[in-house]
């Protein structure tokens, strides 16, 4: 097997960036779902315009600003597009749960067995350090992850080829030696350009992105990255 290492990105990934919902929905009822998808895709959406506005300034862009202040000022965005009103305490609470994501139920023993074969496993993310530091700890997954990797250091958002760089920085591997693994269809897009090995938890059952190469693999939750890596 020539899998060395398996990497994983972390919103939406190992951690369910729509379980917002349930908070924002206590908050504004009849909103919550619609909170949930605009507060992820403008928060995306501004990790691009920074990177792009200024992708090759050797410092990072100068548009760089930490994901978690990126997190907040996309809620607060959809706040204001919603024209729902923001009181202070709604935003500190919503950010707070963002602080904890409830992992998806199967990730904690598909880490324990990835661990197991001897895999060096690892998380790359758009997430400041603090803010992955506290989503791994509340989901108890300290002990399995080898080393949490942010693109905070070079200020340059996914999917730059600098931020899946930082893979090859923290761990001596070839690029194909790595199983990315995403379930953002546009990462594991990314992923699969920079070269490394790819697979797509794809979770809300979409087409892949119309654009560009397959994934080398994909399956519904993330017990199928076993069966790839059982290739
Ligand atoms: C991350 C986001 C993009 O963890 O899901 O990098």
């Amino acid at each position: 097997m020539k899998i060395k290492a398996v990497v994983f990105d972390a919103y939406g990934t190992l951690f369910d960036v729509y379980s917002v919902q349930t908070l924002a929905e206590q908050y504004y009822p009849g909103h919550g779902a619609d909170i949930a998808v605009k507060w992820r895709d403008k928060q995306v959406e501004y990790t691009r315009l920074i990177t792009q506005s200024d992708p090759h300034n050797p410092a990072g862009s100068q548009f760089f600003r930490p994901f978690w202040e990126l997190t907040r000022l996309s809620l607060e965005y959809t706040l204001d597009r919603l024209k729902l009103n923001r009181g202070a305490g709604q935003v500190d609470a919503l950010m707070q749960q963002y602080a904890q994501l409830t992992p998806f139920p199967e990730n904690l023993a598909v880490l324990q067995k990835i661990k197991a074969m001897g895999l060096t496993t690892a998380i790359l993310s758009n997430g400041s350090v603090d803010m992955l530091k506290s989503a791994v700890k509340s989901a108890g997954m300290e002990e399995v992850l080898d080393h949490l990797i942010s693109v905070d250091p070079i200020r340059l958002f996914k999917t730059s080829p600098e931020s899946y760089g930082l893979v090859q920085q923290s761990i001596p591997v070839a690029k194909d030696e790595v199983l990315f693994v995403s379930s953002n269809a546009w990462d594991a897009l990314g992923g699969t350009w920079f070269g490394f090995t790819t697979h797509w938890v794809n979770r809300q059952g979409l087409p892949f992105e119309a654009l560009g190469p397959r994934p080398h693999f994909l399956g519904p939750d993330l017990s199928s990255v076993l069966q790839s890596l059982a290739h």
